[in-house]
């Protein structure tokens, strides 16, 4: 199996110096979504024949799960950076490696299209992470209810379908939680099963209409993707496809919380501005002028006034931009009240942003911010992939330099985040370490590649 070659260089050892009092202007172009793209992927595993996806962001994530697939069969052509192609008919059970699992959740999501195709399937159980313990009870029970045994054991999820039957068999699942991996686990589990599934208090996440959109396209009959009720007729099979992942509305709207921050006018595009309603509210409320046009959206900010946020399953504020959208608040006029109802650790950014000169009393998820007039640059390391955007957001803001690391956290959900920031006019630089080859890259090297990117 031939590994998809992770970062040449090691983010672990890597930092971003950024300097402050940062004014940003022009345009981005937003990748694929990665939280739409690794749902796809493992999808792609329930057909035999070729599925095309194109507009795949090049992220660790996204190169972890290509390796997972590997693992299991799979065989994967890169066209170029955004466009594979993936092919399963060579499907089997495999042993995908634990660190792979352990170190990507998403991995779970195989376990919906293998009890499909092989009527089997043994996964590592997806480990808790930074940000909460990322309980599966929901997509275990669903699995169960559609006619599957699961066994928990050493750290392992065994699977298989009851009584030596081919196939999985349609029901009724009420989510106890509007869970978005556990809908996409069971939703590709009943695309194949026999019969009807229902699955309610589903959850309603862009990402879910994108799967339902390409799992449809491959010949599965889906309705009300996008509702809390969700209707599936099995079929016997599906066939290949060709599917491009959305936009990626986290990236989008971390990129507008970094405009309105820095008091900025930029524009991005693609996006998909239905998918970003509840953070443009919040953005109109706080100060910034939003202006749309088809499938790009500019922002200008020259105040800003601090709004109360509470997070909560689409189409309500995305617990995912969280801690950017609290990065913004800090130097607002005024108060903010952030909370956080999803995760019970996703408020790892505070402390961090409070190093800044930041004032933020938090209690019980629920951050008070009282805007400051200034923010003084810090060497920060981040935690999480959001929280470390929301301290790359702040520095940009900070009266002086700033040095962040946790990149392996940031490259993760961010493709050429600080690239983009750069093209934008931030005084910002990736500080490369040594590679594990002892080759050193100077950063030039990454600028012409990038230039290359945007020049196409
Ligand atoms: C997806 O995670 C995203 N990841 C997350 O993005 C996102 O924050 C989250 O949805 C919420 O929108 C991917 O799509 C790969 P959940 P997921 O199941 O599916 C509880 C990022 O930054 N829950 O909707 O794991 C759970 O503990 C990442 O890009 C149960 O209690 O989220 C959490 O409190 C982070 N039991 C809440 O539901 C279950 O069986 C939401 O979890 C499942 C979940």
């Amino acid at each position: 199996m031939i590994c998809e070659s992770d970062n040449k260089l090691n983010p672990k050892f890597e930092s971003i110096k950024i300097n402050g009092r940062c004014s940003l202007q022009g345009q981005i172009r937003i990748s694929g979504a990665k939280n739409s793209a690794l749902v796809l992927l493992a999808a792609s595993l329930l057909t035999k024949d070729k599925v095309y996806l194109t507009n795949i962001p090049d992220l660790s994530d996204i190169r972890k799960m290509k390796n997972i697939l590997k693992s299991i069969g799979v065989k994967i052509e890169n066209c170029n950076r955004e466009k594979i192609i993936i092919n399963s008919e060579n499907l089997h059970l495999g042993n995908i490696p634990h660190n792979l699992v352990h170190e990507l959740r998403a991995s779970f999501f195989c376990i919906g299209p293998l009890l499909s195709k092989l009527g089997q399937a043994s996964l590592a159980l997806p480990g808790g992470c930074n940000i909460g313990k990322r309980p599966i009870e929901e997509h275990i029970k669903g699995l169960q209810e559609l006619g599957a045994t699961i066994e928990e054991k050493d750290g392992f999820v065994n699977a298989r379908i009851n009584n030596n039957r081919r196939r999985l068999k349609g029901t009724h699942i009420r989510l106890g939680c509007p869970s978005v991996g556990a809908t996409e686990t069971l939703i590709m589990a009943a695309v194949l099963a026999e019969g009807k599934t229902i699955i309610s208090n589903a959850a309603r996440e862009p990402e879910i209409q994108d799967l339902c959109e390409m799992l449809n396209k491959m010949g599965a009959k889906i309705r009300r993707a996008g509702t809390s009720k969700i209707f599936i007729e099995g079929v016997k099979y599906l066939n290949g496809c060709s599917h491009e992942v959305i936009p990626d509305r986290i990236e989008a709207g971390t990129f507008l919380i970094a405009a309105a921050a820095t008091l900025s006018s930029i524009t991005i595009s693609p996006v998909i501005p239905s998918h970003l309603n509840s953070l443009l509210q919040k953005l109109k409320e706080s100060g910034s002028e939003i202006i749309i046009k088809n499938n790009s959206i500019s922002i200008k900010t020259e105040k800003i006034k601090g709004v109360n946020i509470e997070t909560a399953p689409f189409p309500g504020f995305p617990t995912d931009l969280q801690a950017p959208f609290t990065a913004l608040m800090l130097k607002a006029t005024g108060k903010s009240i952030i909370k956080e109802t999803i995760f019970e650790n996703r408020m790892n950014h505070i402390e961090l942003l409070k190093k800044m000169g930041a004032s933020i009393n938090l209690e019980n998820n629920i951050a008070t911010v009282s805007g400051v007039k200034k923010l003084s640059g810090r060497n920060l390391k981040g935690s999480d992939l959001r929280s470390t955007a929301a301290i790359v957001i702040a520095a940009l803001t900070a009266d002086n330099s700033s040095l962040v690391e946790g990149l392996e956290h940031l490259d993760r959900g961010y493709e050429d985040f600080e690239f983009k920031l750069k093209k934008l006019g931030a005084d910002i630089k990736r500080d490369l370490t040594r590679n594990i080859s002892n080759n050193s890259y100077n950063d030039d090297y990454f600028m012409n590649e990038v230039q290359k990117i945007y020049a196409a």
